[in-house]
């Protein structure tokens, strides 16, 4: 609808005009009623609606409405499935009309520099490149629905200690190739509406007022159109801000930085026309919401649920698996742990949904008439162990054909707020699996954990599936998945080393609380495990299925390219086993008579395809310059 803005800003006082830059409380931005400019309301996200009523805050404290939490992004990335989570965004985005919610607060792109960030679960990858692709097919998804987007946080916030105020001291090569990418993407892909700045200083200046990072790269660079808000809180000179590019506030600001801005055009000192610019970006947005509502739009938690179950199961990965799985119906099963029955499906913090309803693998098993015995063998909330809970495990391990433990990360290991102390799994846990193991080969581990954990009885137990935060479906899914209704078919989207020290960051993260030095570079991740030659646990793009793959004939469409022109690259896949299964093609590229130091390989295309036994299919790839480049 063609809205004349330019007018609308002309009759709007400078006080309206400042007012218009922080919001107006928690959630809203502020109304000029005299003007039809109505309040709208954005929301976390970004995998459900965390839509609060009455009290804000944003730390996940007070209850929200009752809402579907689809699985975490650490679990989405895994999916390799930019179809998948299209869809989700797809169906957030008609949540999000349903509720009159003008934006979802997310997708959340930060890189896993180190396995201890708190808010890894809520990041894609450790690859810049799955992480933009994921992305910007969830933004187009959401979008769709004339609903906008923040993805967040921009940029270079990988930590969570003193995530307010440190700097993170990051060459110019390690923004572009690894911290940047995942933005740039979305950004020319799809369009997210609002962009949210991180807390954090890059090289000694705050997102919130670097000119370079919000205006420079963000706009000129990548040709961003929509606003720029400010994680909640994260706003240190306004003034600086708004002539770096800074659009909103959020949350309120009390009055105060109205005032400011006020005063600094009255004083010469912020040009109005550089307010008018900030005022009409946030304009823009309000009213592509505010002209496009679909009041046909409805939030069916029964369905939406039913999608989230679907998801999660695109989503877990088979790291290991000697034969036991998948299970027969007629097996007779130990399910051992307590996250059998409370399975821990998401994180601590901003994304903390309400959720409608929770499956557990026990209950969803038992209502399937599974062969099933259940012992709580250790609590899934704390590291403490119950010496009787864990004979009793054992004696249950002893008398099934299998025995199932549910393992994972409790709730305090790793929330927003805070970075996890240790890669480990809680040593209870640990123990309980060493013993169990002892007495019955035929042990399944299943876990449910937001970023990697070191698993020192691997080499002893018959399978491991990692559901990672599966949203609330996640028992459903993992039953499906175990007793082999659905194939697995996620990879790993960060690497799983053996232990913390190993993890390129180990050394310098997470700095001192002002300065965080990324001395690994652009070295991160798989890059620098590949490149040193250091084996890992479970690699980057790793994962098992109930069936097996071949893939062959690969083909280039051209042995030379340009700046303009592209390279198609296709290959052959074979499903060689006796089910239905997806394979996840990964195409990876290498730098082999460069002069310049660069990572061994580097993501640069994927593809997820669905095989019968016994069919092949082309997939293809293309590749361009950019992908080829350092910078
Ligand atoms: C988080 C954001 C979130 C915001 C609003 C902040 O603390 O970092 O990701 O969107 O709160 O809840």
């Amino acid at each position: 609808m063609g809205r004349d803005l330019q007018k609308l800003i002309s009759e709007m006082t400078l006080e309206e005009k400042a007012g218009l830059c922080s919001g107006a409380d928690f959630w809203h931005t502020k109304a000029v009623e005299r003007l039809g400019i109505p309040a709208v309301m954005v929301s976390d996200g970004p995998h459900g609606l965390r839509k609060q009523d009455q009290e804000g805050d944003h730390l996940g404290i007070n209850d929200s409405i009752v809402a579907v939490c689809f699985p975490a992004a650490c679990a989405t990335s895994s999916s390799f499935d930019t179809e998948m989570i299209h869809e989700m965004g797809d169906t957030i985005g008609q949540e999000c009309q349903a509720e009159d919610l003008s934006v979802v607060l997310g997708p959340a792109v930060n890189i896993k520099r180190s396995p201890l960030c708190g808010r890894n679960f809520e990041y894609f990858s450790e690859d810049p490149y799955l992480a933009g692709k994921m992305a910007a097919a969830y933004i187009q998804g959401v979008q769709k629905w004339d609903v906008g987007t923040s993805i967040k946080h921009f940029a270079a916030n990988n930590q969570e200690y003193h995530r307010m105020n440190t700097s993170s001291e990051v060459s110019e090569r390690a923004l572009r190739e690894i911290y940047f990418p995942a933005f740039e993407e979305a950004v020319k892909k799809a369009q997210p509406k609002t962009v949210m700045c991180s807390y954090n200083k890059i090289n000694g200046t705050y997102s919130s007022e670097n000119p370079w990072l919000l205006t420079k790269v963000l706009r000129d660079d990548w040709g961003f159109e929509g606003y720029v808000m400010t994680d909640w809180g994260a706003i240190d000179d306004r003034i600086d801000g708004i002539r770096a590019g800074l659009d909103l506030e959020m949350p309120a600001s009390g009055g105060e930085n109205d005032r400011r801005i006020v005063e600094a055009v009255q004083n010469g000192s912020l040009d109005e026309k550089v307010l008018d610019t900030t005022v009409e970006r946030i304009l823009k947005v309000i009213f592509s919401y505010v002209d496009h509502r679909h009041t046909d739009a409805v939030f069916d938690r029964e369905k939406d649920h039913e999608k989230a179950v679907a998801a999660e199961t695109h989503c877990a990965v088979l790291l290991q698996n000697n034969g036991v799985l998948p299970l027969k119906s007629s097996t007779k099963v130990a399910y051992i742990g307590e996250f059998a029955e409370k399975p821990r499906y998401q994180g601590g913090g901003s994304s903390h949904i309400n959720s409608s309803k929770v499956t557990s693998a026990l209950e969803s098993g038992r209502n399937k008439n599974r062969n099933l015995e259940y012992v709580k063998g250790f609590p899934a909330d704390k590291d403490e162990q119950d010496e009787a809970e864990l004979q009793k495990a054992v004696a249950a391990a002893v008398s099934a054909d299998v025995a199932v433990i549910f393992a994972g990360l409790p709730d305090s290991f790793e929330s927003e707020g805070y970075d996890r102390k240790d890669m480990k799994l809680p040593k209870c846990q640990n123990r309980l699996i060493e013993e169990v193991v002892r007495v019955q080969p035929n042990t399944v581990v299943v876990l449910h954990n937001g970023s990697p954990v070191e698993c020192p009885w691997a080499d002893k137990v018959a399978a491991i599936l990692e559901l990672y935060l599966g949203g609330q479906g996640v028992g459903e899914a993992a039953d499906q998945l175990l007793f082999g209704e659905v194939n697995p078919s996620g990879h790993l989207a960060e690497s799983f080393p053996y232990q913390l020290e190993d993890n390129p960051s180990y050394l310098f993260f997470p700095g001192d609380g002002h300065t965080v030095r990324y001395a690994e570079d652009v070295f991160v991740g798989y890059r620098y495990y590949d490149t040193k030659k250091m084996p890992v646990r479970w690699a980057f793009g790793h994962g098992l299925s109930y069936t097996t793959f071949a893939m062959g004939n690969l083909k280039l469409s051209d042995k030379k390219m340009d700046d303009t022109s592209r390279v198609s690259v296709s290959v052959e896949v074979t499903n060689t086993g006796s089910v239905k299964g997806k394979q996840v093609v990964q195409l990876y590229i290498s730098d082999r008579n460069g002069t310049v130091e660069r990572p061994l390989k580097e993501l640069k295309g994927f593809a997820k395809t669905e095989l019968m036994p016994g069919e092949t299919k082309t997939v293809s790839m293309e590749i361009s310059a950019r992908d080829l480049s350092y910078y």
